[in-house]
């Protein structure tokens, strides 16, 4: 983070100017306020009028600790209309209307919000969330676009349950996951470097396959999605495009992911080569089952009465890591693969490596406390360029945004 001069441990927590406008889910801002601060960060609520129609201005101002700023009027002799925005680390606005999202693509500054959006200049998130119509509407959509253009992350808005009965894209994704997202964004370094992939679209799988015999059983492997997850969490939080390929995997999407969800390894593979036909990168995450049963039973596999199971038969499935980097989908698409090796890790993943074709192998070795499952990992990096980079035990954020690292510096 950009170094500041403050004279307290309090002011030197991270500033965050959290902006509500008036949406319904202006309640679940409350939630990411809370998030916000107990996890100490000095927030800010910027509500405006709308806003404060659905939440009032006691309940923000009981969970951020602080009064609330709400009207330029007030307080002039401060300037917060240029103060709120300059000393920020990270504006959020969440939920982000239809409307919030057209003044700030255009500049408006008729409140203290949109003032704030002016002056600041660290990076600014927004989170939409409106009706499916509004979102899609292609004035909606331009004014998304030119706000990504100058470097704002806009978060792709959840699809499911909006007010009423209708479902649709433009539900406010889970509040966590915005807090996650704001996290991500703040821990990057200088501006450039927070957002050093916008414009770029990468492409991640995750989680593991699994290969049906039957209506109820299934060939699998215990890959729980995190670190692929992570990866397209903090792509998104660069400013990526992101398309997660999640195979089996429980955890929610993260938000401002497009997420597509699959079974077996070949619908992976056609997710992931669909994907990757306009990516940049394509990292595969996934554990990807190498085989499947030759044949699938229509009916449950029963036990045969004093007889021996039936031989499995198995088949190969086609290795996507191999297939995408022999056949790249664009000049200069950077693949990178994973390994899980138990013996002899290094020249294992050497060797992976060559054989693979890829740019760049994340080689962890398979232990306790350690990738299946865990919060944490511990990796080497190799580059097919013979580079070696290690990456000692810690969060899955952490190796994922070195695995970001080093595609960035191979991108052309
Ligand atoms: N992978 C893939 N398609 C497959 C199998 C694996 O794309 N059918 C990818 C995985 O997503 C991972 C990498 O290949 O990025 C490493 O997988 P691994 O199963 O370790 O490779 P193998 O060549 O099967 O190695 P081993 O001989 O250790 O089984």
């Amino acid at each position: 983070m950009e170094q500041r001069q403050h004279g307290s441990p309090q002011e030197s927590r991270p500033r965050v100017v959290l902006g509500v406008s008036g949406g319904i889910a202006a309640y679940k801002a409350c939630e990411l306020l809370r998030r916000l601060t107990e996890s100490g960060h000095d927030t800010q609520v910027v509500p405006t009028a709308s806003a404060l129609r659905f939440v009032g201005e006691a309940t923000f101002s009981a969970l951020s600790g602080r009064p609330v700023s709400t009207d330029v009027w007030e307080s002039v002799h401060e300037v917060p209309h240029v103060r709120i925005g300059q000393s920020a680390d990270l504006v959020v606005v969440a939920p982000a209307t239809a409307d919030i999202l057209a003044k700030a693509a255009h500049g408006l500054a008729d409140d203290l919000l949109t003032n704030t959006l002016l002056t600041a200049r660290c990076p600014v998130v927004f989170a939409p969330a409106m009706h499916t119509e509004m979102w899609e509407h292609p004035a909606t959509q331009e004014n998304v676009a030119t706000l990504r253009r100058r470097g704002c992350l806009v978060i792709e808005p959840a699809v499911g349950r909006l007010t009423g009965a209708d479902t649709g894209k433009g539900r406010f994704p889970e509040p966590e996951a915005v807090f996650e997202f704001c996290r991500g964004v703040l821990a990057r370094g200088t501006a450039a470097e927070r957002t050093d992939l916008t414009g770029r679209h990468v492409v991640v799988s995750a989680g593991g396959t699994r290969e049906p015999l039957d209506p109820v059983r299934f060939l699998g492997n215990r890959s729980s999605g995190k670190q692929g997850f992570a990866l397209a969490r903090t792509a998104a939080a660069r400013g990526a495009r992101v398309t997660l390929v999640a195979a089996n995997s429980e955890l929610p999407g993260p938000a401002g992911v497009d997420v597509v969800r699959v079974g077996t390894a070949a619908q992976l593979r056609e997710a992931v080569l669909e994907a990757a036909a306009d990516a940049d990168a394509v990292v595969m995450a996934a554990a990807v089952a190498d085989f499947r049963p030759a044949a699938y039973a229509e009916g449950k596999i029963k036990k045969r009465k004093d007889a021996e199971p039936e031989p499995l038969e198995l088949v190969r499935n086609p290795d996507i890591l191999a297939e995408l980097s022999t056949d790249r989908a664009r000049a200069g698409q950077i693949v990178v693969g994973f390994a899980a090796e138990t013996d002899d890790v290094l020249a294992n993943g050497r060797a992976k490596l060559a054989r693979k074709r890829c740019d760049l192998l994340v080689v962890n070795e398979v232990g306790e406390g350690k990738t299946f499952g865990a919060e944490e990992n511990e990796a080497v990096v190799l580059g097919a360029d013979g580079s070696e980079t290690a990456v000692p035990y810690g969060p899955k954020d952490v190796l994922s945004d070195k695995v970001w690292d080093l595609v960035a510096l191979r991108f052309p």
